[in-house]
């Protein structure tokens, strides 16, 4: 089992398999896309495949995959395939945009994927089209519909973003009335590759809830899941839920549990922080197991309390052109 200097359990990696996607949502990358890293950069399937099983029989127990979008990249149904089969990691899931993912929803289910967190900022196509730059909503829906067919939970993720999206608020809250879906709406963090600094945010996690306490006053807290990032809430008589994710608030370190992978192998202690080591890196040198393993264990031991922290302990403070995409969510 991992516990770190702060006595909280590490059971959860989030491993970002490409920096690319076929989306370019603005609070995450810019228009012409980022400087994609290289073939070589990269970590392979192997390296990956080698690293998760290392650390599942070290205690990590799940694992999601995220990017850029992860089916940008061809082999990760091939990874996900493999990872199902690993024992001791008890939940397998990812974070998806959508747009390539309804035809592989059948394969998903048959690997064992239960739940599937989707990017969805509006229900608006236009909407849709200024937040992404591309016009692919219809491919989004499509694959929450088969998402729901197949029995998958679905949760939606939408970054609440003044100018862009705020009249989708309640629309997206009525979703929850037919649809067994979670709708969390996301804090937007400074993380959009722009290389501008980040102003603070119009929308936190207590005006998005004030907002939706206006049209449904009716609106009851109801329980979150153990390590939830979200702070959850329901409308009586909806069959799914709504959630509020204080990502840039950073309100739910206090039970942090995850620890990160970039796309180029770099582990992370914190979404906030800069790295501690490239693991990739250290393997391809030839370290051993024990020595991988012995390196990650004392990476736990010296984790920030919480995301200012991790922040403020940063060379460089918050490095503005990172972007969602080469962090990994
Ligand atoms: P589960 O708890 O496994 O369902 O994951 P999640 O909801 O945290 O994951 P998802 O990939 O759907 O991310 C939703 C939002 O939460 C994104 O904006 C993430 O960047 C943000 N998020 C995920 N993990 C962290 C974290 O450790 N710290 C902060 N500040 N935000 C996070
Ligand atoms: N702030 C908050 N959430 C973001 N995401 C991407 N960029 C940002 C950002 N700057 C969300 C996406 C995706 C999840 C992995 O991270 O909407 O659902
Ligand atoms: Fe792609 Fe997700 Fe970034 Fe949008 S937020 S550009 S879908 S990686």
């Amino acid at each position: 089992m991992l516990v770190d200097n702060h006595g909280r359990t590490i059971n959860y990696l989030r491993l970002a398999v490409t920096d690319k996607c076929n989306l370019r949502c603005f609070y995450c990358m810019p228009e012409d896309g980022l400087q994609w890293l290289s073939r070589e950069a990269l970590m392979t399937y192997e390296e990956m495949l080698h690293i998760c099983t290392m650390l599942v029989g070290m205690g990590i127990e799940k694992i999601r995959i995220t990017g850029g979008e992860p089916f940008a990249r061809k082999d990760t149904m091939q990874l996900l395939t493999a990872l199902s089969k690993l024992n001791g990691l008890r939940e397998l899931t990812l974070t998806t945009n959508g747009v390539l993912t309804a035809p592989l929803v059948p394969e998903l289910k048959k690997i064992g994927i239960r739940s599937v967190n989707l990017s969805l900022d509006t229900l608006d196509r236009q909407r849709f089209l200024t937040i992404t730059r591309r016009d692919e909503l219809d491919k989004v829906m499509d694959t929450l519909q088969q998402l729901l067919h197949h029995g998958i939970e679905v949760k939606l993720n939408a970054v609440v973003m003044e100018g862009k999206n705020i009249e989708d608020i309640i629309p997206l809250v009525a979703l929850t009335k037919e649809l067994p879906v979670s709708v969390r709406f996301i804090e937007e963090m400074p993380f959009n590759g722009d290389g501008n600094q980040h102003s603070g945010i119009n929308w936190n996690h207590v005006r998005i809830l004030q907002t939706i306490q206006e049209v449904y006053p009716g609106i009851q807290k109801i329980p979150d899941a153990l390590y939830s990032t979200s702070h959850n809430y329901q409308v009586p008589g909806h069959n799914g839920s709504v959630g509020i994710i204080a990502a840039y608030t950073r309100s739910f370190c206090g039970t942090c549990n995850r620890i990160r992978i970039t796309p180029e192998g770099m582990l992370k202690m914190c979404l906030y922080d800069n790295g501690v080591f490239n693991i990739k890196d250290m393997a391809r040198k030839g370290a051993s197991n024990d020595m991988l393993a012995e390196a990650v264990t004392a990476a736990i031991q010296h984790r920030a309390v919480d995301g200012w922290e991790a922040d403020r302990n940063r060379p460089e403070k918050i490095n503005i052109h990172e972007s969602m995409a080469t962090i990994g969510g």
